[in-house]
């Protein structure tokens, strides 16, 4: 059986109305990495942390799948094969396209860990700095979000999923950081046949042997349509 393996980005959602991060007006240029997204900074000012992160959970709230996001769906419950969709996003509209199997490697901001017992659970709408843990009682609860020097999660199961890719898709994604931008090598060493759709070549666009430019909401549908045998293949 064959396996199509997805990694989306920030650039998937944009078109939903979420922010990417590395635009001239991104999430990056508001907000500095240091203080909001590493350990570190949530140990200086957890407030700061939790409201940056608490701000973007009533974003994804309000937002909704775009055309992107449904194709891939469309592709996963139609397409003969298996799919595999990895996310760097921390959004649900993958979940709300009705996605099935949706990796979240940098996490989600729909779950709350404890920074004591690692025990997770569903985070509140908003959260505030010294919520208690429903688990250990201490309060130590954080965004369950994988932050800058910390491991990304599902990497085995992952790198698994690359071996095994017949095709390998990224999404939106500007191919700064790793470990998801070396999963387009990783899927090559294997024999994966590779595609990239952005609106611009992302900084491992060399490594792809298909490129689609555009907006997701554009080209993913087509893409679809061709994977599924309902369109000739460009
Ligand atoms: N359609 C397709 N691609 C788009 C669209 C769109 N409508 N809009 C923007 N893009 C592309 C941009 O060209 C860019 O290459 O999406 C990419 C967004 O890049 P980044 O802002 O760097 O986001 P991303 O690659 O997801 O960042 C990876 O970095 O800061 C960390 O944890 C954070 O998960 C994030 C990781």
């Amino acid at each position: 059986m064959s396996k199509i393996v997805i990694l989306t980005g920030a650039g998937i959602s944009a078109e939903s109305g979420l922010g990417t991060f590395r635009a001239e007006n991104g999430l990056w240029a508001q907000h500095r990495v240091e203080d909001v997204a590493t350990p570190e900074g949530f140990a200086r000012d957890p407030k700061l942390v939790v409201d940056f992160y608490n701000a973007r959970r009533a974003q994804a709230a309000d937002a909704a799948p775009n055309e992107g996001h449904m194709a891939l769906a469309r592709l996963e419950a139609e397409y003969d094969g298996e799919v595999v969709l990895v996310t760097q996003n921390v959004d649900d509209l993958h979940e709300k396209a009705g996605m099935r199997r949706v990796i979240h490697m940098h996490g989600a901001l729909s779950g709350a860990l404890c920074g004591a017992c690692d025990h997770r659970w569903d985070a509140p709408r908003v959260m505030a700095p010294g919520d208690a843990c429903p688990a250990c009682g201490r309060g130590t609860a954080r965004p369950d979000i994988v932050w800058f020097g910390e491991m990304p999660y599902h990497m085995d199961e992952i790198f698994d999923h690359l071996a095994e890719a017949d095709v390998f898709a990224a999404v939106g994604t500007s191919g700064n950081v790793y470990p998801a931008a070396g999963f387009v090598a990783e899927a090559r060493r294997f024999g994966a046949r590779t595609i990239e759709f952005n609106l611009e070549r992302s900084a491992v666009g060399n490594l792809f042997e298909d490129y689609r430019e555009g907006s997701a909401s554009w080209t993913l549908p087509r893409w679809v349509d061709e994977m599924l045998g309902h369109a000739a293949p460009r």
